[in-house]
């Protein structure tokens, strides 16, 4: 059976960079979930559909095919046909990602091919409900979280190395308005599944996260 290692937390808790370099390390895939929410929400914006509304959102979804491909270990996200990994990372598609990922029929639509993914390859999996709800049987669990100070300013250093014109301020809002999103939506709310552990990374860099996260898998994986 593969190993299955479950990464749950709030945006900017470092999960993407850790998760990549902790299945490199061990030598599996690294599966980007949020990525798939992203993508379902750049369908909903560039069709025109208002992220908000949970039923416009469902009614777009016979029209979407999502698949994720790995490339020399590199995930890439593709939309109907195209790939859409660099235009997933977009501000606008982050909170059209945020708002879709409440509706349940999305998650629904996405769960599959998360769950075929994990029973085929040894992987790291990251998301916010990967230990609660897509992988409740995965050997690892671990939930990553950081201060929203903390998170925000990754997340903002991120969007200026990409060329990208924002405010800090108002980055650390759209922050806290997705970490208020994600906890109090009522499906698959972020919360650490039972048995994960709680790993906090705020004044960690991210060599120091992968090395904290590496010693506990090693120690953990029978
Ligand atoms: O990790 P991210 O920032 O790329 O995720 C984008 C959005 O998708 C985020 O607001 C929450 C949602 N998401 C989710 O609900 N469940 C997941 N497993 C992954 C992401």
């Amino acid at each position: 059976m593969p190993v299955n290692i479950a990464i749950d937390g709030p945006a900017g808790a470092g999960k993407s960079s850790v998760s990549k370099l902790v299945a490199k390390e061990l030598g599996y895939i690294y599966v980007d979930t949020g990525a798939l929410y992203r993508a379902v929400g750049l369908y909903a914006l560039n069709t025109g559909a208002d992220t908000k509304n949970a039923a416009e959102v469902e009614a777009t979804l016979p029209a979407i095919k999502v698949e994720l491909k790995f490339l020399e270990g590199e995930q890439r996200v593709y939309l109907n046909g195209n790939d859409v990994s660099e235009a997933i990372r977009a501000p606008e598609a982050s909170m059209a990602a945020s708002d879709v990922s409440a509706v349940p029929a999305v998650r629904a639509f996405l769960f599959d091919l998360q769950r075929n993914i994990a029973a085929e390859n040894n992987c790291v999996m990251d998301g916010r409900d990967i230990g609660t709800v897509v992988l409740p049987d995965a050997q690892i669990k671990i939930f990553l979280t950081a201060s929203p100070e903390e998170r925000a300013g990754r997340r903002y250093r991120e969007l200026i190395a990409k060329g990208a014109e924002v405010d800090f301020q108002q980055v650390l809002e759209e922050m806290k308005q997705r970490d208020f999103n994600d906890s109090n939506r009522a499906v698959a709310p972020l919360k650490p599944a039972e048995d994960a552990a709680i790993i906090d990374t705020t004044g960690f860099s991210l060599q120091e996260s992968a090395g904290l996260l590496i010693k506990h898998i090693r120690k953990n994986l029978k």
